[in-house]
């Protein structure tokens, strides 16, 4: 194959004041991954996929890594956590010390009123079963099944605890039934009013969370990333009736803003929330997303400039609000505020 032909007019237009869609840094929100493991490279890159924005920061790295963000005028991060040590019961994300806390806690310090901190709250970076609620037997005895109700209990504690540690917002992700209203009261109830709630509402599932989970998983369950099957809590691809109704429940249970992810394939979804929901919305580009963009430009097949631009302002065409991605940092270089 020959050189890939560049839409030159896609860069050079979206410089011009002819545009009617606008995206702004202020739009775009960084994910940082960091990890209380030793080595502190990702797993991606160690299979040769080399995607480093989706590479582990240690913990003393993370003043450094946020200033770099900070710098490029972005203003707002996600952390995920990677903790040391997993258990049954996740107890890892409870620390007062854990991994998130203490980046929050550093940010917030180092950065207060510079950069908006979301921590990603779940259990699945913390337990044993890469799931993102609790298990217990099912009634039939023929297995696990996911336990809603007591993975709720948890998810309060977790993102209160985070809320303590200085989290502007909290993201809970585990798509379990009813932890937007409880995480709202829990937060209430420990003085923390004014910690907004992120909701990743409308989470589908997704091959396209691969490369994220070879990165946030330990080896324990690295062998199995790519078949376990969230379906039972995710939203399916053809349920968008689903999709809107989980939106509209967190809404009333108190979220301050809604995401739906993956975020190109849904863009469907966006707009048609935009138009009939007067609500914050972020979409997030997850870390499938950024890998086939990385592997096809990788192979000549397409031009990494301006799909990343070109993909990204799709996004906030179709309605978003906000944009978590992994190309944040390189799409910044291109906007002028
Ligand atoms: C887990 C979580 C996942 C992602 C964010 N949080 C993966 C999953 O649901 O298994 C995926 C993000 C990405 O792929 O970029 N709660
Ligand atoms: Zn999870």
């Amino acid at each position: 194959m020959g050189k890939v032909q560049t839409a030159g007019s896609v860069l050079d237009c979206y410089t011009q004041l002819c545009r009617s869609v606008r995206l702004q840094k202020k739009d775009l929100i960084f994910p940082i991954f960091v990890s209380e493991q030793r080595g502190g490279f990702s797993l991606s890159e160690r299979n040769g996929i080399g995607m480093p924005s989706l590479a582990k920061i240690a913990p003393k790295d993370v003043i450094q890594h946020v200033q770099k963000i900070v710098d490029q005028g972005i203003s707002s991060v996600i952390i995920f956590g990677i903790p040391n040590k997993r258990d049954v019961s996740a107890s890892s994300a409870l620390y007062s010390d854990g991994v998130v806390q203490n980046s929050t806690r550093k940010i917030k310090k180092e950065f207060e009123g510079l950069v908006n901190i979301i921590t990603d709250v779940c259990i699945c970076q913390y337990n044993l079963s890469g799931h993102c609620g609790l298990q217990t037997r099912s009634h039939k005895g023929t297995g696990r099944i996911i336990d809603n109700d007591s993975t709720l209990a948890l998810l309060s504690k977790i993102a209160t605890s985070y809320a303590e540690s200085g989290a502007d917002f909290v993201a809970p992700s585990s798509m379990m039934d009813g932890q937007v209203i409880q995480i709202r009261s829990a937060l209430d109830s420990r003085g923390f009013k004014d910690t907004k709630i992120m909701a990743f509402s409308a989470k589908h599932a997704s091959s396209l969370y691969s490369p994220f989970r070879m990165t946030a998983y330990t080896k324990h369950i690295n062998n199995y990333y790519t078949i376990i099957d969230k379906s039972s809590y995710q939203v399916g691809y053809a349920n968008p009736r689903q999709a809107i109704r989980e939106i509209q429940a967190d809404i009333q249970e108190g979220a301050d803003m809604i995401v739906i992810k993956p975020s190109l394939a849904y863009l469907d979804m966006v707009s048609m929330i935009r138009d009939s929901i007067d609500f914050p919305l972020v979409v997030q580009n997850v870390s499938g997303e950024y890998a086939m963009i990385k592997a096809a430009a990788r192979n000549g097949w397409i031009d990494e400039e301006e799909w990343k631009v070109n993909s990204i302002v799709a996004m906030k065409r179709a309605g978003a609000h906000g944009i978590i991605s992994y190309f944040t940092m390189d799409i910044a270089k291109y906007l002028d505020d």
